[in-house]
């Protein structure tokens, strides 16, 4: 399967963010897919379970657009919610007969008769391989899911897992915030195996574009903003660029709903930023030169 080069994430379109109704959902999903882009990252807890429904309803209103777009959700969080009180405390579950039915009512909350890509959001402490290799058997030869990954997945627990089903991604943290997956082996492995890593807040959640007391993000900020002058982009468009430079060939997992900035984050596709400047923002990031 192959997605968009980069995803729009759905988690802020809803209650969790912008709160779109169905019209605005609608031209947001057509200015996604205007701009070239066709691969939607859902989850089933978005919006406090929520955000799919609300998606879906354009899917049932303008069924057509079904075949021009890509679907991702993820299962296995269960939050304590109004939405769910059978739920008593925030756990995972990564039984298979969680996975499936998750995936049957995301099925229904979308409006969809498949899933492209199905992500285990979170590792299960008590998940069983077998078990879930099971549960992706069923709903692949179901027609219900296509394909199948991870997300902050361990390499082990990713390891653990691939040896019993295929796994197409992991879908991590990947920001000049959040440098763990490139010294903890997540982004080694995935360009060993060929993977494309997906990742989630490439702009750090916002928190990049805020003013702030946090030393590094002030350091990045600096760093950055003297960086754009010489690639005539925007502080956005950089850390996109700085993300994509990764070998692994990272798919960014954009946040925002405004799709003014979801074509400037397009035209960072094309921004190849020098080693060096890599190095500047890494640098900044960390507060300290290489070793
Ligand atoms: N697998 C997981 O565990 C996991 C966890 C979290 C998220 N995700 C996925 O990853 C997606 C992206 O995560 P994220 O929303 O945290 O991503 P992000 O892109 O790091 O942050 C998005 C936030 O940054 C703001 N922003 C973007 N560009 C900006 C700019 N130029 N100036 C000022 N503010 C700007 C957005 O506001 P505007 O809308 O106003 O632009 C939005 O509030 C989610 O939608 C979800 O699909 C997955």
């Amino acid at each position: 399967m192959d997605f968009s080069p980069l995803i729009i994430g759905a988690m802020r379109l809803g209650k969790w963010g912008v709160n779109f109704n169905t019209n605005e959902y609608e031209s947001f999903i057509n200015g996604c897919l205007d701009l070239g882009l066709d691969t939607f990252d859902h989850a089933d807890i978005y919006g406090d379970y929520t955000t799919e429904a609300e998606f879906g309803a354009v899917l049932k209103k303008s069924p057509s657009l079904r075949k021009r777009i890509k679907l991702i959700t993820k299962c296995g969080i269960k939050m304590v919610s109004p939405n769910r009180p059978e739920h008593k405390v925030k756990s995972y579950d990564l039984s298979a007969d969680h996975i499936i039915k998750s995936v049957e009512h995301s099925l229904v909350e979308l409006s969809t008769d498949h899933i492209d890509l199905l992500l285990l959001h979170r590792p299960d402490y008590l998940m069983n391989p077998e078990e879930i290799a099971g549960g992706f058997t069923k709903l692949k030869s179901e027609g219900k899911a296509l394909g199948f990954g991870v997300s902050n997945f361990s390499t082990s627990q990713f390891d653990l897992l691939h040896k019993h089903y295929p796994l197409t991604t992991n879908q991590i943290e990947v920001s000049l915030l959040q440098r763990n997956a490139f010294d903890d082996g997540t982004l080694d492995q995935c360009l060993g195996l060929g993977l494309k890593p997906m990742a989630w807040s490439p702009l750090g959640g916002g928190a990049l574009f805020k003013t702030s007391e946090d030393e590094m993000i002030n350091r990045i900020q600096k760093v950055g903003n003297e960086l754009c002058d010489g690639y005539n982009c925007g502080l956005d468009q950089l850390l996109y660029a700085w993300a994509l430079a990764h070998p692994a060939g990272i798919i960014p997992v954009l946040g925002t709903s405004n799709l003014e900035r979801i074509g400037l984050a397009k035209a960072a596709l094309e921004i190849k930023i020098s080693r060096e400047d890599w190095y500047r923002l890494w640098t900044a990031a960390t507060g300290n030169e290489v070793p």
